[in-house]
């Protein structure tokens, strides 16, 4: 099983990189240990700002392109949202207004774990629900979904785990929803 994880930010201190982080190793050490992860950094698909114009000159971004072929190479998405002003932001609207150009379905119909933090209690709940709701357009195949906050009252950052028991069991049965929806899919196909 492949799995492509990112957090939606370009920051480098990225609280919401430490929870995809740490979900990728709870998914090896507990649930299956042959997965393959792949963690991106969004810095490394900046690109100018979305314009009809530049799509209509230049055609659609390379690194949008880029992005989206990985998404079509992964068997499941674990995806943790900043949020800045209620909203997405602007590093991963970029690039999902890019990849949506090539096709709306960005999601590709794969199973995705949501996740939100945010420095404040509702954890980035905003830009969840704004993710949730919109997961069906772009077929994301939403199987569970989060959010931590105040992240420093339910993150332990020097271990690098929740110390939220039931988040850290959400946060569980977020993964085995992945591994459920993988295995049942590989079974029906062979
Ligand atoms: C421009 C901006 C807007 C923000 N807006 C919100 C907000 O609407 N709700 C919230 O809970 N936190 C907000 N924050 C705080 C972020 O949640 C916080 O910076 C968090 O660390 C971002 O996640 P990241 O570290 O993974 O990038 C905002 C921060 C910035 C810089």
């Amino acid at each position: 099983m492949k799995v492509l994880a990112f957090a939606a930010t370009n920051s480098k201190n990225s609280i919401n990189k430490q929870l995809v982080i740490h979900a990728t190793e709870v998914l090896k050490s507990e649930l299956d240990s042959n997965v393959e992860i792949e963690i991106l950094d969004l810095n490394d698909y900046e690109m100018p700002i979305y314009s009809p114009d530049r799509q209509n000159e230049d055609g659609v971004h390379p690194l949008a392109q880029k992005f989206f072929d990985k998404i079509t190479e992964a068997d499941a998405l674990i995806i943790s949202f900043a949020e800045y002003n209620g909203n997405y932001t602007s590093a991963y609207k970029n690039i999902f207004d890019w990849a949506s150009r090539i096709k709306m379905a960005v999601f590709q119909d794969k199973p995705v774990m949501h996740m939100s933090a945010s420095l404040g209690p509702n954890g980035g709940a905003s830009v969840m629900s704004i993710a949730n709701t919109s997961a069906p357009f772009f077929k994301a195949d939403v199987k569970a979904s989060f959010s931590v906050g105040p992240f420093s009252e339910k993150f332990d950052t020097e271990a690098g785990v929740l110390k939220d028991a039931e988040l850290a069991a959400k946060l569980r049965d977020g993964l085995e929803a992945l591994v459920d929806a993988h295995y049942k899919d590989v079974k029906i196909a062979s």
